[in-house]
């Protein structure tokens, strides 16, 4: 019979092996690059330790739930919640119950428990447990080059008659348009940032609490990857920010807008801080750009932006423990803030 408890600092060598007979040995690198930052350095870590419960038999290891807590605000109201991430049972002990035990832990012990990008066997656990069930999280895509819309899994012909075809759409999508207010790069999240989520908190049925503290851990200290962020600026006051970097994928170049902030409302200032991302790609030869979002309002705006919505595999779950939540609230997700900068999606 297992025990579940918290996480010990020697328990590391065991969980990282596991890890890697779980995930894989790249996977495992990661976890390792990323391990420290991730769970210990999260401005949102109790004084206790990072929030990992580990499942054992006698001086084995057979589990862990691993979760980043957070901050969330739950239809104007502040709560303790947590991204449960890194879940993973030793492969000769799953589907016999372990799983679900380590999920009901780490759910008892959260007010809003969320869970994004899930693989098949969590988003099957998840179901059997008959969690709300949000997701997926849109994805958008806006082509920038003829190789836009190239697939990995398709013939160079079909790939090259498929750019040839498309090319006037995509020369009329990714025309320049003008910026309506001003852009900023910013190095460090300020004070100001901190006062811009308060202000807008309120307007998000469901959002991580997105300060300044929490977005230069996420986006200025991450150690696997490095970010580019701008701020959004009319006169002296910050009304908007948005994470984005470039990466290589195998058919192409690809701009990732991470993460973004702005009044839902303001439909102008969101279409500049996507137009200055917009010249931010082409300036580095990205052949798209891909972003996720869960906010309706937001999502027209990406729409009317030149962004297409296609099929998205992010996965998402929530469960409201510490404030009553009526059913409907998981039935309309359309006023919830949730990006691939959510949790540790953007590995
Ligand atoms: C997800 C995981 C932790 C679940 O642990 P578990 O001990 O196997 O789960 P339980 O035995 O409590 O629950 C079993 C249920 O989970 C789901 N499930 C587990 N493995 C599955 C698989 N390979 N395919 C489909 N469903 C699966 C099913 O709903 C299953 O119910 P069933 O056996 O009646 O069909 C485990 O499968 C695992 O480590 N997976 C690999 C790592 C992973 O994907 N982690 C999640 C990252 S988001």
């Amino acid at each position: 019979m297992a025990t579940i408890d918290t996480y010990r600092p020697e328990d590391e060598r065991q969980i990282a092996a596991m890890y890697r007979r779980v995930f894989g040995n790249d996977a495992a690198e990661g976890n390792r690059l990323r391990w420290d930052w991730q769970y210990r350095r999260n401005p949102n870590c109790p004084p206790e330790g990072p929030t990992i419960w580990v499942a054992r038999e006698g001086p084995t290891i057979i589990g862990q739930y691993a979760a980043m807590p957070v901050r969330v605000s739950v239809q104007g109201r502040e709560i303790y919640g947590s991204w449960g991430m890194d879940v993973m049972v030793a492969p000769e002990r799953q589907r016999q119950g372990l799983g679900e035990v380590l999920f009901r832990t780490w759910e008892q012990n959260v007010g809003a428990a969320l869970g994004l990008g899930l693989s098949e066997s969590s988003y099957r656990l998840f179901q059997k447990m008959r969690w709300p069930n949000v997701g997926p999280v849109p994805c958008f895509v806006k082509p920038l080059t003829r190789r836009a819309l190239r697939r990995p899994n398709w013939p160079m012909p079909i790939n090259r008659f498929v750019s040839w075809a498309t090319l006037p759409l995509v020369r009329l999508v990714a025309r320049a348009r003008p910026l309506r207010a001003g852009v900023s790069r910013v190095g460090r999240f300020g004070d100001e940032f901190t006062a811009l989520w308060e202000r807008l908190a309120p307007k998000f049925a469901l959002a991580v609490r997105r300060d300044a503290r929490y977005l230069n851990w996420k986006f200025c200290e991450a150690p696997h990857v490095r970010y580019n962020a701008v701020a959004l600026k009319r006169g002296e006051q910050t009304q908007g920010y948005a994470v984005y970097r470039h990466l290589q994928e195998a058919r192409g170049r690809v701009t990732l807008l991470v993460d973004f902030l702005a009044d839902p409302d303001d439909a102008s200032g969101i279409e500049t801080l996507l137009g200055w991302v917009d010249r931010e790609a082409k300036a580095e030869n990205s052949d798209k750009i891909r972003a996720f979002c869960l906010h309706g309002a937001v999502g027209r705006a990406l729409k009317h932006a030149g962004y297409f919505h296609v099929k998205s595999t992010m996965e998402f779950t929530a469960k409201i423990n510490a404030v009553e939540v009526p059913p409907s609230f998981y039935q309309d997700t359309s006023g919830w803030h949730v990006t691939l900068g959510d949790s540790d999606q953007d590995r």
